[in-house]
């Protein structure tokens, strides 16, 4: 087991927004949130501190409706990464394990390169464990000095490095695990003497080698993983990477994905193999989708949808909190929210769920058996039930319940007047 800390107090100036940058999204789920899962899913974390303070009553808010595991802790003013690390001492006073200490605005961290970074540490005995990178460009990245059996000796940030370390290309990650009763003197013995006046906290690897203890780095395997979030544009590019890994995990599954470019796919859906989703589909929030299903063009499944097997969804149709059955179809611009739909179940064009009544506030529940058909631009206005075959004709709105086998038709009679447009003229 390990406690981890994770930084978060700093300001993200670059992000221009009144939101702080750890409550940032991707598909919904804040970057925080991307690195709190990551670490609780190594399974290996019993407690967790994160480190706040621009806007941290913000952030503090989200820790503790989300997270039970996790307290935060505030630092104020923000003196630099080592200081951050500091403000847990009080709350670790007696604590002798592992610390793995990772930032909050990196949400791309998988929990599996935790673990093995974790074990890493553990097998080789180390102390102090960091996370390097090996960079083609590493500008903007403290460097990882090596000794010459590999050893790691220190860190040196790149606004203190000279010519020849500058050129050095394995980076710090910014990730660390230590034994924490060894390390914990490191806090106090700190100092801000370097180009930016700030506590470091990547000089503990420097008083790590100065006391003896056993210093290694751990060269993780995709870069990826360590893209922080510094801007909007960062952001943007940050959704895509986890995007493409998403839709290739799902290519490689069998889900047959035309366009991966313009199918967005969140990590907590899963997908059968032999689905065929066609190009601009947005699928966020947590989706149980089965085999043969077709989904879009430009569908948007908006979470906790299930779809059984050889469902159709077709274009510009939106679901939401929405079971659907096998062999049912919903081929065109519709929208389903908080309904249960049965199988053979046929969804006409322009067929709404008024599931939402603005003035109560009330959201309510559609019910449709098997075998229903529902005719085009029909308003099933919930809670309603359309029970077992029953159809409803076109242009319907249904305000109550349908008995099964029955026809439903609220469409005016259609009028013909013989000769109107010629006496017209
Ligand atoms: C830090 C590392 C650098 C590493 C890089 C990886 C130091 C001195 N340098 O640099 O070697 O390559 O991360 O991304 O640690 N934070 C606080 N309180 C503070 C200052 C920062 O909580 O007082 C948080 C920030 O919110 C952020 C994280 O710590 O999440 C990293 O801080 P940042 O200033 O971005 O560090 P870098 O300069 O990128
Ligand atoms: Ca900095």
């Amino acid at each position: 087991m390990f406690k981890s800390i994770i930084l978060a107090a700093g300001k993200g100036t670059r992000m221009k927004s009144e939101t702080p940058k750890v409550l940032h999204t991707i598909f919904n789920k804040t970057l925080l949130g991307y690195v709190l899962d990551a670490v609780n899913d190594t399974g290996l974390a019993d407690e967790n501190f994160v480190i706040v303070g621009h806007q941290a009553e913000k952030v503090a808010e989200f820790v503790k409706d989300n997270y039970d595991n996790a307290k935060t802790i505030l630092q104020e003013p923000q003196l630099g990464t080592g200081h951050a690390v500091s403000m847990a001492l009080p709350f670790l006073e007696n604590y002798d394990g592992e610390i793995v200490i990772l930032c909050g605005d990196t949400p791309l961290i998988q929990s599996e390169t935790i673990r093995e970074f974790v074990e890493y540490h553990k097998n080789s005995q180390s102390d102090i464990t960091v996370m390097s990178a090996i960079f083609d460009e590493p500008a903007n990245y403290g460097r990882i000095i090596r000794s010459a059996n590999d050893k790691v000796l220190a860190i040196i940030e790149e606004k203190d490095a000279t010519p020849e370390q500058k050129a050095i290309k394995e980076i710090n990650a910014g990730i660390y695990c230590i034994n924490w009763s060894k390390v914990k003197r490191a806090f106090s013995e700190l100092n801000t003497n370097n180009a930016q006046g700030e506590y470091y906290l990547t000089d503990i690897i420097k008083w790590g080698n100065n006391n003896g203890l056993s210093v290694n780095g751990y060269v993780l395997k995709d870069n990826e993983e360590i893209f922080g979030i510094n801007s909007k544009l960062n952001l943007a590019q940050a959704s895509k990477m986890l995007n493409r890994k998403v839709v290739n995990k799902h290519m490689a599954n069998g889900v047959t994905i035309v366009d991966p470019d313009t199918t967005w796919i969140s990590p907590e859906t899963s997908i059968e193999a032999d689905t065929i989703i066609y190009p601009s589909c947005y699928i966020e929030g947590k989706n149980t989708i089965g085999r043969n299903c077709a989904i879009g063009p430009f569908a948007h499944l908006r979470g906790d949808v299930v779809l059984e097997d050889n469902v159709k969804i077709g274009n510009f149709v939106e679901v939401k909190k929405t079971r659907v059955k096998s062999h049912t179809n919903a081929c065109h611009l519709t929208y389903l929210g908080d309904s249960e739909i049965g199988s053979n179940v046929n969804i006409g064009a322009g067929t709404i769920t008024a599931n939402y009544n603005p003035l109560s506030k009330v959201k309510s529940k559609t019910v449709i058996e098997d075998n229903v058909k529902i005719g085009s631009n029909s308003v099933l206005v919930a809670p309603v039930e359309i029970k077992e075959g029953a159809n409803v004709g076109a242009l319907s709105v249904i305000t109550k319940n349908i008995p099964s086998w029955a026809l439903a038709i609220t469409r005016a009679p259609i009028r013909i007047v013989e000769d109107w447009v010629k006496r017209k003229m």
